[in-house]
């Protein structure tokens, strides 16, 4: 039978064709969102660290794309001023009304630390790209770390120092926890391998006046001064020890790599050659990977990379990962899972995520002020491979 039905039929197929027809004219499918917010201090003392990382998360996205598993990656980038209460406040806004799916950056522990509660009562990642204490990324199973902690940079700095005529030493260090840190790996390590700390001088972290400090150095003739200070402060401490004469006095100058950071260490004038220090990046490490980063990172933001620049563009490279591991899934449990054991070669060296602690396993070097082309840089000569968190080992 010539039915009713299979007219209807192949008119009801007529119109789903057409239909069809015109759903696929350019009607393109909004792409998914996944934001990123991070939370810097770009004003303020601090506001180096802020530079640095906005301008190495800005070059990962303009080398890499802005799109991870199909989801347009967008980055929000926030001011904190370097004071806890903003950074929590920031991170509330940032969670509730932009809700983004990772937060970011924390250029100091108690930025870091105060908004862990928040991260973790969220179920969001925390990406530390600058706050340097241990104790951070056993805050919380929410808290990863793309930047170094302070024992990895010390007990590396007294292996050295103990194994090269260094004897005794006068510690001088910022008094919050990171400076905490750096003096107990220090004085820990270097006094296990029969070295004395004669002193262990702790400064104010905000307005430091480093002079009477240095004064009590000088007369302690100590063979020498060990100094941890925040990145951003190294140029007031450089320019008393000289003011002071420390420089002319035989006192060495080591430390963690902090206080001769790459961003600044080109104003400390020669005075500076000569100090050795144990960190995880210089401007000067002699890798190509390292040379291309240093010289899209000068032509993108006119600035020399330094270790807090490329704790940046590495933690960028930890979240696509994750992305891409979950298939743009922005489950936070799924993302941290996604981030353990993740491995890859930085500009500052090959580095990976700790699975058991969420710490960063890397590189550190043993580097020494030289001149270079004219310029002042950490030139890197004996390396201590894979350094795991020696605070998180001992327990
Ligand atoms: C920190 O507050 O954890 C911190 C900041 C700057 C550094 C190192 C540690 O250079």
């Amino acid at each position: 039978m010539t039915t009713r039905r299979s007219i209807i039929r192949a008119g009801l197929l007529g119109s789903a064709i057409l239909t069809g027809a015109v759903s696929y004219a350019p009607m393109a499918m909004a792409q998914e969102v996944v934001k990123i917010g991070l939370i810097l201090p770009m004003t303020g003392p601090f506001a180096s660290t802020g530079r640095q990382i906005e301008a190495a998360a800005k070059l990962y996205m303009a080398q890499n794309g802005a799109t991870v598993a199909g989801k347009k990656i967008e980055l929000i980038v926030k001011d904190d001023t370097g004071t806890p209460d903003v950074t929590r406040r920031l991170a509330q806004e940032l969670l509730v009304n932009e809700k983004v799916s990772v937060l970011g950056g924390f250029g100091l522990t108690p930025l870091a630390m105060s908004t862990v509660p928040l991260a973790t009562q969220a179920k969001v990642p925390m990406v530390v790209m600058a706050a340097a204490t241990s104790m951070i990324t056993e805050a919380s199973p929410f808290v990863t770390r793309t930047s170094f902690t302070l024992p990895q940079a010390a007990s590396v700095m007294a292996d050295w120092a103990s194994k090269n005529g260094v004897k005794k030493v006068v510690t001088l260090v910022s008094d919050y926890a990171p400076g905490h840190d750096a003096e107990k790996w220090f004085a820990d390590t270097f006094t296990a391998a029969g070295g004395k700390v004669e002193a262990s001088i702790r400064a104010p972290l905000q307005n430091p006046d480093f002079a009477a400090f240095l004064q009590r150095v000088k007369e302690a003739q100590p063979d020498a001064l060990y100094v941890f200070v925040p990145s951003g402060v190294g140029a007031t401490v450089m320019k008393q020890f000289v003011e002071r004469g420390l420089d002319k006095s035989g006192i060495k100058l080591i430390g963690t790599g902090d206080v001769t950071d790459d961003d600044i260490i080109n104003g400390y004038g020669d005075a500076a050659i000569g100090a050795i220090t144990a960190h995880h990046y210089s401007a000067a490490h002699p890798s190509a990977k390292n040379k291309a980063f240093v010289e899209a990172f000068k032509k993108a933001s006119n600035m020399r990379p330094n270790f807090m620049g490329v704790a940046g563009y590495d933690g960028m490279h930890l979240i696509y990962e994750a992305l891409k591991k979950t298939g743009g899934t922005t489950d936070g449990t799924k993302l941290m899972d996604a981030m353990k054991g993740t491995a890859w070669e930085s500009p500052r060296g090959p580095v990976s995520i700790d699975p058991e602690t969420r710490e960063i396993v890397l590189n550190m070097y043993v580097r020494k002020v030289e001149k270079v082309d004219g310029e002042l840089y950490n030139v890197e000569f004996s390396t201590f491979e894979g350094v795991k968190d020696p605070a998180k080992k001992k327990k």
